[in-house]
């Protein structure tokens, strides 16, 4: 009935969600409102742990990619799940930590990481330092041998493959700004020079290629390409890479059309690939890495908004106005993502209407989706917007300076405030 697996309607038609009813959710804390429903979300890192132990031998590591949705209590639900973190920034980073994360389980990522960001994760012990360029090398270099350690580091590698998905999540090409080129020989160049260095361990290479892809294809291609250079060092340099990390970027279902292969699939191709690939070349198995995040948090969130203004204009669309929009759920705006809506309050009705869930910003484009199939809505109504749990709260932002919403995460039928609604104090905080 729903995209999402883990949503049901109760007897008085309204939707519920982790047991709960939303519409009792909206009542309590308000609008707009986010939500996480904490089982949906060990059910997605236990499935990818799981077939890591059933196609690859345990002999990996699921590492939770936070920038899709960060905060303290995601990162302990994510801790008591036995994963990894993988973070972009000291925010990140201090945010993990903060919530008790250790350390070593952490892997930490950008493409241009300052030198108080490179300090910070040397001094906290994080488990792996990817590093994406020569200059990072040298500065990472300088800061550990100042602090007389040996930090572990992986090269993030551009793989030179397309994975057919939007433009803007596009990372493996070579037309890219992340990490080093494999095909002009940087690569390869860049790895001579780690290994000559003191104060750096160079364990692993690292990929990704993109975001909310379906195919599996790409996924395998990648992995060989990586196993091959892995291969060459060896065999050139005379060095051991034991650890491959291929990254995140598995598609989620946001609408009923979207048939993404379950994570389970994906892990035995590439299993049989790097095993097929590994006997081919000679060489022994690496420690794999993985790092969803979008297929953790996204179908675990869902966002309420109360509906305020519904103007009909005649043979153009009915727009539906919400109490949020493009800074609580900048991915329309951004990519035109589409998602599925229901009226929360009338989730066992029929979606008799085709209309466009507008935003209250003062900007046309800030939309929720346009074309979308939904029950009749009026004023008071309550709309949820599904699968919105990755890249919506962490790319929020204050435009119009309106405040962000709360979190709040459900679980057996309870819910409890996860992230505090912002105040129209905390947006003059640092205001002087
Ligand atoms: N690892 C690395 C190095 C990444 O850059 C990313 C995402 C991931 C893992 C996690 O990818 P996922 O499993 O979530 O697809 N803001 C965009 C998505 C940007 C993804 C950036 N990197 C969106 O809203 O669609």
């Amino acid at each position: 009935m729903f995209i999402s697996e883990n949503l049901n309607v109760n007897e008085k038609g309204n939707l519920t969600v982790g047991g709960v009813d939303t519409t009792e959710l909206a009542a309590q804390y308000g609008t707009p409102l986010y939500v996480m429903d904490e089982q949906a979300i060990r059910d997605a890192c236990r499935r990818f742990k799981g077939s890591i132990d059933r196609y690859y031998g345990g002999q990996g590591m699921v590492c939770y990619a936070s920038k899709a949705f960060s905060c303290m209590e995601m990162c302990r639900v994510i801790d008591s799940e036995g994963i990894g973190l993988d973070v972009v920034s000291a925010g990140e980073l201090y945010t993990a930590l903060k919530a008790g994360f250790d350390a070593s389980k952490i892997g930490f990522h950008g493409n241009n990481k300052t030198d108080d960001e490179l300090r910070y994760a040397v001094e906290s012990g994080v488990g792996h330092i990817i590093v994406d360029n020569i200059s990072e090398l040298l500065r990472l270099e300088r800061i550990a041998k100042e602090k007389n350690v040996r930090p572990h580091i992986m090269f993030r590698i551009k793989p030179g493959i397309d994975a057919h998905t939007h433009d803007f999540v596009k990372t493996g090409q070579i037309d890219s700004k992340f990490g080093f080129a494999l095909e002009t020989g940087e690569a390869y160049d860049a790895v001579k020079q780690a290994i000559s260095c003191e104060f750096v361990e160079l364990k692993g290479v690292h990929c990704h290629i993109g975001s909310q892809i379906f195919d599996i294809a790409p996924f395998e291609e990648a992995a060989r390409v990586m196993l091959k250079f892995i291969a060459k060092i060896r065999t050139e340099l005379d060095y051991e890479i034991s650890e491959l990390n291929l990254g995140g970027g598995f598609g989620i279902r946001y609408l009923g059309e979207h048939n993404p292969a379950p994570f389970e699939t994906y892990m035995e191709r590439v299993s049989a690939v790097v095993d097929e690939t590994c006997a081919e070349l000679g060489i022994s198995r690496p420690f794999i890495l993985i790092e969803p995040g979008r297929s953790i948090a996204g179908p675990a969130g869902l966002t309420l908004y109360t509906v305020g203004a519904r103007k009909e204009i005649p043979d153009i669309r009915t727009y539906i106005s919400v109490d949020g929009g493009m800074p609580d759920n900048p991915r329309y705006i951004l990519y035109k993502s589409e998602y599925e809506a229901v009226v929360a309050n009338k989730a066992s009705e029929e979606r008799s209407e085709t209309v466009t869930i507008a935003g209250k910003c003062c900007e046309s484009g800030d939309l929720i989706g346009e074309n979308m199939p939904l029950q009749h809505a009026e004023s008071g109504d309550i709309i949820a917007v599904l699968a919105t749990g990755a890249y919506n709260y962490s790319m929020s932002s204050n435009y119009n300076r309106i405040p962000k919403p709360a979190v709040v995460f459900v679980n057996n039928g309870e819910a409890r405030v996860a992230v505090k609604r912002e105040t129209l104090d905390d947006i003059i905080r640092n205001d002087i």
